[in-house]
């Protein structure tokens, strides 16, 4: 092998690429904190705080990162996320009340929350795969991205 064409394999190996898949997920919330009185929840939240909840269908955007694998050509075996994503947050939140699940019970179920619960819940479950963020469109205009710490 010539010097050249190491140094060439060395920064492939390096270089990290990334893989993207997205979900549907649709649940319904409520936006209320118990540490505010209930004015403040109305005027934190509007609409959003009203007692019987309203509903969203979310995607999620799960983007992996990480090397190419020189065997299989790819960065992350799309059915190894695909079973984690669905076992851990499809499965866990779809046609679901956040507010019932107990991760949500000291956590207010915005959208931000949510994006950091699936990130949390995927990175638990996924240790060997490096997650770049997880994104959650919550409509047609409002997103929330999460990176970790
Ligand atoms: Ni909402």
């Amino acid at each position: 092998m010539s010097p050249a064409h190491s140094t060439e394999t060395a920064g492939l190996n390096a270089a990290k690429a990334y893989f993207g898949r997205r979900y549907m997920l649709s649940a319904s919330h409520r936006l209320h904190a118990d540490s505010l009185s209930d004015e403040e929840n109305r005027i934190a939240y509007g609409k959003c705080n009203n007692p019987h909840g309203h509903g969203h269908n979310y995607t999620i955007e799960v983007l992996t990162r990480g090397p190419i694998d020189p065997a299989t050509g790819m960065v992350v075996n799309l059915v190894d996320l695909d079973r984690e994503v669905k076992a851990r947050v499809i499965h866990r939140f779809d046609h679901t009340n956040l507010n019932s699940d107990p991760l949500f019970a000291n956590r207010v179920p915005t959208t931000e929350n949510l994006c950091r619960t699936v990130y949390d819940l995927l990175a638990d479950a996924l240790p060997a795969i490096e997650l770049e963020y997880v994104r959650v469109e919550e409509t047609e205009n409002n997103f929330f991205q999460y990176s970790g710490n």
